[in-house]
């Protein structure tokens, strides 16, 4: 090295502790947090956000030393597959973060998981929950549900109730899952199905549509749609057109009775009757603690929703790989790490990630909107199926 060089080197070395650069050992790890703060349901993003906060600061000392999180969050505005291509692209190739995380609409999911597995940047999945996205990359782990996993067991349950059943969903990937898999196992079981529809996804109109299933008059009436304002305008164009009192039960999976909304739904939510993994309601000491510690953090009428409660969980899963990596993240082996996680103690009772399928595995509960000290509340009445794994998966085993 030159005398020039050397000065040079030394100087840029300086500069690098004058502006407080960090020691050789710190590390930071860039979580790249894509989820929706507008568009549809665009009040979700935060449900999640602040899950994922709320986890880091309760577990701060659960990081190996010198290691932090930065958490980059992106705002894909809803069902919108283009933006969510472009934040990921982004947060990969210009912010090089070390994970993707978050994600509540499935289409958004699709349109990143190619990038995912093109730069090898695992993908943590929180909330979007069509069974195909897991098998479109390898480094996709998914810690919320699929529909098959609750409409499934719903459409089973069903069968011992109602003879005549008619199915609502959105028409994109979740809504068609959740009409097969309920179909399938309504079918299973001998019950009928009397009439299907599939709505827009934005902005529809349930009035028509409610018509049409009065007028069928089925036993019951299964519905998915996302969850938050949309389920609120489900409930209430289902009460203002009387399929309730002309004896048509609202079923569905819990994201029609999504515990944030129920406030906004009232007493028109009484009594619908729901399939999910996640209750706020739910009486397990890890659901009670994590509940307390949403309201001390956030507020007494704060409650957390499903959405909160799969952010936590993969958070605890990325705390987990990070700590097993003493900081030092490989993609491969962060994979090997997620898709291997377990825990007894999550919010919703015991989960595991499936590593064949890299989707989770855990119970699924039976619940009905009932009052619970004057507010309503999903109360979990029975679990209806233990340790369940994504069913489309298992029938379409090859
Ligand atoms: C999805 O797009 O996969 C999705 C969105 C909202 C839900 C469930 C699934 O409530």
């Amino acid at each position: 090295m030159k005398l020039y060089q050397m000065w040079l080197a030394l100087m840029i070395a300086a500069a690098g502790v004058a502006l407080g650069a960090p020691s050789a050992t710190a590390q930071t790890i860039k979580i790249g947090f894509v989820t929706s703060y507008s568009g549809l349901n665009g009040n979700l993003g935060p449900y999640m956000e602040r899950a994922v906060r709320l986890y880091m600061k309760q577990h701060e000392q659960d990081l190996p030393p010198g290691v932090s999180i930065e958490l980059l969050v992106r705002d894909d505005t809803g069902p919108n597959p283009d933006k969510a291509k472009q934040l990921a692209q982004e947060l990969i190739v210009r912010d090089k973060v070390t994970l993707l995380a978050g994600v509540i609409f499935t289409p958004n999911a699709l349109a990143m998981a190619p990038l995912c597995t093109e730069a090898k940047v695992p993908f943590v999945i929180m909330n979007a929950g069509t069974s195909v996205i897991t098998t479109r990359s390898p480094y996709i782990v998914r810690f919320s549900f699929t529909l098959w996993q609750s409409t499934y067991p719903l459409g089973q349950w069903a069968t011992k109730r109602f003879k005549r059943a008619y199915t609502l969903v959105s028409d994109f990937g979740p809504g068609h899952d959740a009409e097969e898999a309920f179909t399938k196992a309504f079918k299973e079981g001998g019950g009928e199905i009397v009439g299907s529809v599939r709505v827009p996804v934005v902005n529809p109109d349930f009035a028509p549509y409610m018509q049409r299933v009065k007028d069928a008059k089925p036993d019951a009436l299964m519905v998915f749609v996302p969850a938050g304002k949309t389920a609120t305008a489900v409930m209430k164009n289902f009460a203002d057109l009387g399929l309730d009192k002309a004896g048509v039960k609202l079923i569905g999976p819990g994201d029609i009775t999504t515990d944030e909304e129920l406030v906004n739904m009232g007493d028109v939510a009484l009594g619908v009757l729901t399939v999910h993994h996640y209750s706020a309601a739910g009486d397990r000491a890890a659901n009670k603690a994590f509940v307390a510690a949403w309201k001390k953090e956030y507020g007494a009428n704060e409650t957390p929703n499903f959405l909160s409660a799969a952010s936590w969980d993969g958070m605890d899963a990325i705390y987990y790989a990070i700590r097993e990596q003493h900081g030092k993240l490989d993609p491969d082996r962060t994979m090997e790490l997620l898709k291997n996680y377990k825990s007894a103690n999550s919010p919703r009772g015991p989960i595991a990630i499936d590593p064949a399928t890299r989707d989770i595995v855990q119970n699924e509960y039976l619940r009905e909107v009932r009052k619970v000290n004057g507010q309503l509340a999903n109360v979990e009445l029975e679990t209806i199926a233990t340790a369940v794994k994504d069913p489309w998966k298992e029938f379409n085993k090859k």
